[in-house]
């Protein structure tokens, strides 16, 4: 992990926010290349689960909601984590995770906390709306996506025309207050979900939930974690929580452990009845063939996007050895979410104008970087430890032939391609 987090920061992936102040616990930057790999990782979520399916549609919803949201879906309540404080050192932990505590540092004598009974933490931050301190005007940022999705559950359905089976997508920021943040992005207080939530008739809902299990292992293989990194693991009923009638996370084998980045849930109808509760706003469904009336059932699949993108980080990492004792560093991102897809490099800075020219023209279609800095040994390695896929080498032949050499990143092989086909040749390589 500490490789990956220097690298990050190094080439400026991501990195602590506020860092001139000494950052935040919890919060994290990404950089020009960070958020091209999480653009990349989005667009992709949202051309599988909502483009090219006729059955799921898309919103993009306000953080803050009305507090009765909260309450509706039970956060308000129950979404905490039993904490303990030490009365020495200060430091705050979760009780359960108290293994990971370490010494205290204000007990010379001892190594042990000393340390509070549990108590429950919410773990929603709050903030307030308008300018009155007035109590009836404290709101949550969302802990998660996904509550907006049913309270628009009607309005939705109706200007999409969907009937049941259908789904309703989003992408967005959620908010947690995290007592103990760690693992670099993985646990943070600020993150982003992708969230899809896909209504069903009561009887097909196992059907359902397994079809959206399948599904969803298939994209994190498409990200091209390795089957091995990858697995689909069940909860058992204790840690169930409290809307899910069924849970099945998508595991990746992080070098702290196996970890969850996504889960797959069944919600049964717990939202959309509490919020016809709560709102006294039906937000039952009328089948218009059969004009059976019922509340649908809901399948949620829910990726952290934050935690994914750590995952192809630590999946594409690698230090390979070469021959003469030389070792490169290379991220072997697959196309679809490396942040540069090809990088123009001319041999000479002679060579600029017209390398610059032909960079002008690919950009057009893929994220691309010019790079004319250093010998072309070091050049090529800048982009493999960026995980750029393919290197276009502008060189003293061009001029004559029309041709530049394009080098792969993984097999290291190189191919003369005439310039006017270097985009379809890079086109049908990174689609392939
Ligand atoms: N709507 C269901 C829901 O929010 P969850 O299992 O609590 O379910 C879904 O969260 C995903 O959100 C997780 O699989 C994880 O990838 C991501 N996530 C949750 N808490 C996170 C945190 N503190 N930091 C980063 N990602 C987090």
């Amino acid at each position: 992990m500490d490789k990956i987090v220097s690298l990050c920061a190094r080439r400026g992936f991501i990195f602590q926010s506020s860092d001139i102040y000494g950052g935040i616990n919890g919060f994290w930057d990404y950089g020009p290349l960070g958020v091209e790999l999480k653009n990349n990782l989005k667009a992709l979520w949202w051309q599988r689960m909502v483009r090219e399916r006729d059955d799921v549609v898309g919103i993009d919803s306000s953080i803050i909601c009305h507090p009765r949201t909260w309450e509706a879906s039970g956060h308000t309540q129950n979404f905490s984590d039993p904490m303990v404080d030490c009365r020495a050192c200060k430091k705050r932990f979760r009780a359960d995770q108290l293994d990971d505590a370490g010494k205290c540092d204000a007990r010379q004598g001892s190594s042990e906390h000393d340390l509070t009974e549990p108590r429950n933490f919410n773990l929603m931050l709050q903030t307030q709306i308008g300018a009155s301190e007035d109590a009836s005007q404290v709101a949550h940022l969302r802990p998660e996506t996904c509550q907006s999705i049913f309270t628009d559950f009607k309005r939705v359905r109706e200007v999409a025309r969907q009937k049941v089976p259908f789904g309703i997508a989003q992408i967005g920021k959620a908010f947690r207050n995290e007592i103990t943040p760690r693992n670099f992005t993985f646990r943070s207080r600020e993150f982003e979900q992708a969230e899809m939530e896909f209504f069903v008739h009561p009887s097909e809902r196992e059907k359902w939930f397994s079809y959206w299990r399948d599904e969803r292992r298939k994209f994190h293989l498409e990200l091209g974690f390795s089957p091995d990194a990858i697995r689909m693991r069940a909860h058992e009923s204790d840690e169930l929580a409290h809307y899910a009638n069924a849970a099945e996370d998508v595991e990746f084998l992080f070098p702290f452990d196996w970890q969850e980045i996504e889960g797959v849930h069944d919600r049964g109808d717990w939202d959309l009845s509490r919020h016809t509760e709560f709102s006294g706003k039906d937000l039952g469904y009328t089948d218009p063939e059969s004009k059976e009336s019922y509340t649908p059932m809901v399948i949620e699949t829910s990726m952290g996007v934050d935690r994914t993108c750590l995952a192809i980080l630590v999946n594409a990492y690698e230090e390979e050895a070469l021959e003469g004792g030389d070792v490169r560093t290379v991220m072997h991102f697959a196309p679809s979410v490396a942040p540069i897809k090809a990088a123009v490099l001319p041999l000479s800075k002679k060579l600029g104008e017209p390398a610059r020219e032909l960079e002008r023209a690919l950009r057009r279609r893929f994220a691309t970087s010019y790079d004319e800095t250093g010998n072309i040994g070091r050049r090529y390695r800048r982009q493999d430890e960026v995980g750029t896929p393919f290197c276009v080498t502008y060189d003293f032949e061009s001029e004559d032939d029309g041709c530049v050499t394009v080098r792969e990143r993984d097999s290291m092989e190189q191919q003369r391609v005439p310039m006017a086909d270097v985009e379809s040749h890079l086109r049908a390589r990174l689609e392939s």
